[in-house]
């Protein structure tokens, strides 16, 4: 019997998981994402070629993986059918190569979701999540408030009344609100998506993973988001609407926690946050500027400008704790490349005692950042192939930072593209 290895993002989201997915899917039979929804914009970027995927696992390149939409993800299926529209004219389809399965009990994303999620966005101005307004958190509440629509119910004779039921629960909240919105153009969208979607092998993904390791074979969850944006865990409101955590791997596919194998947990070598709430280490000046624009900071999914700032170590403690991650990635080391200095953050200080671990109190009171200088290596390292030939500077970051978070760093990304990758230990 095998176990699913699990890889999740150890910060706010954008930490490259779709590329590194894709580097990692040879080395595996099945790719099944777990959570979240189209507010994942994963890019993966390979022969020239860059790719956006929303709902679809990383692993759909690779010729031989399989790849699983998971019970615990929200489906658009307006957004689902555009993504299988692109990768058919670019070339690769998944369906007519049977390489997609979506899960009957994953919960759809019903347009007046995403109203829900705009009125509620606009009500409340400037205290608003910057959610990614697809409808995330709605279509989540339906779920765990047991009014929600599935896969599964598609086929179902019924399906339209129930449609109809649920929307008019939606108008009913929507009357409330200061908000217009015309409904027949995105509805027709959506029942064309619907009757596309039928055409993808519905499964059920707790049998289909299962049997999956009884064969022996390999499976890969991918995460979506990050730890800091967990329901539970995360900056509290600002958060997701989903267990981003080892745990959502779990409930989000069906697997018991002993069937867990690896946890690669992925970071950049600096930090960025997408949308409001708290971010500690956060550069607001010309220095977060600069990361922006080497790293190209701007939402795969939405365009927004991402704010960035230095790697924060107690909170990624505190997400290598959660996760129980047994191997870290480092993406982007190349955007540190220009720098004479770079920093970490080791503690904070807040309300009047240095700590090392993310405070309760982290959105009234913000903590001050306790901040280490490291020389940096002012090297260009996109084109380093070799382990031997990174930098000296740039190593002694990576033992410094394996030294503080006490796992050991595996793979070293140094640009965008599949080939960029390096395997460290
Ligand atoms: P994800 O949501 O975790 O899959 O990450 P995103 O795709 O939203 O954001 C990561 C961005 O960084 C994408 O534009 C990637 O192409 C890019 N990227 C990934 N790894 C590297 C890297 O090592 N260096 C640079 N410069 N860009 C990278
Ligand atoms: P990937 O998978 C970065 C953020 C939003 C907002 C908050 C809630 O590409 O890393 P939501 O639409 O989920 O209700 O928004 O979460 N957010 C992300 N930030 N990367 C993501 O996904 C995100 N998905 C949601 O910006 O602050
Ligand atoms: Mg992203």
């Amino acid at each position: 019997m095998t176990q699913v290895d699990v890889l999740l993002g150890l910060q706010w989201g954008d930490e490259g998981k779709g590329k590194i997915v894709d580097v990692l899917s040879p080395q595996y039979d099945l790719i099944a994402r777990f959570q979240g929804g189209p507010n994942a914009g994963h890019t993966l970027e390979f022969d020239g070629k860059k790719f956006v995927l929303n709902t679809i696992p990383s692993g759909i390149f690779n010729e031989k993986t399989m790849n699983l939409i998971g019970n615990g993800v929200v489906i658009d299926p307006i957004i689902l059918k555009r993504e299988l529209d692109n990768l058919k004219t670019a070339g690769h389809d998944p369906i007519a190569k049977g390489k997609l399965v979506i899960a009957r009990k994953a919960h759809l994303i019903l347009p007046t979701h995403q109203l829900l999620d705009a009125a509620n966005e606009q009500k409340m101005g400037k205290d608003k999540i910057g959610s990614t307004l697809k409808g995330i958190g709605p279509t989540y509440m339906d779920k765990t408030g047991r009014n929600g629509l599935r896969v599964g119910d598609t086929t179902l004779p019924d399906f339209k009344e129930r449609y109809n039921r649920l929307v008019e629960k939606h108008k009913e909240i929507l009357s409330h609100y200061d908000f217009e919105y015309d409904l027949r153009e995105k509805e027709a969208a959506f029942f064309e998506a619907i009757d596309f979607i039928k055409n993808i092998p519905h499964v059920d993904s707790e049998h289909f993973v299962n049997g999956y390791l009884k064969e022996g074979k390999t499976v890969l969850a991918e995460g979506a988001q990050g730890t800091l944006l967990d329901v539970d865990f995360g900056s509290y409101p600002f958060v997701t609407s989903s267990n981003t955590t080892t745990a959502g791997a779990c409930t989000g596919l069906g697997i018991a926690p002993n069937k867990v194998g690896s946890v690669y947990g992925i970071f950049k070598a600096y930090c960025t946050r997408v949308g409001g709430g708290p971010f500690p280490t956060e550069l607001d000046d010309e220095v977060g500027e600069t990361l922006r624009q080497v790293g190209h900071e701007f939402g795969a999914t939405t365009g927004r400008a991402r704010r960035c700032g230095w790697i924060d170590l107690p909170a990624l403690k505190y997400a290598i704790m959660l996760n129980g991650v047994t191997e870290l990635i480092m993406m982007k080391a190349d955007v540190l490349d220009g720098f004479d200095t770079i920093y970490a953050c080791t503690h904070y200080e807040h309300n009047g005692e240095t700590i090392d671990y993310m405070p309760y109190d982290i959105i009234t009171v913000k903590p001050k950042p306790v901040l280490k200088a490291i020389a940096g290596w002012k090297t260009d390292v996109t084109k380093v192939s070799k382990v031997a030939d990174i930098p000296a500077k740039l190593s002694e970051y990576i033992a410094f930072l394996e030294k503080e978070l006490e796992v050991p760093v595996k793979y070293l990304s140094v640009g965008p593209d599949r080939v960029q990758t390096l395997i460290l230990n």
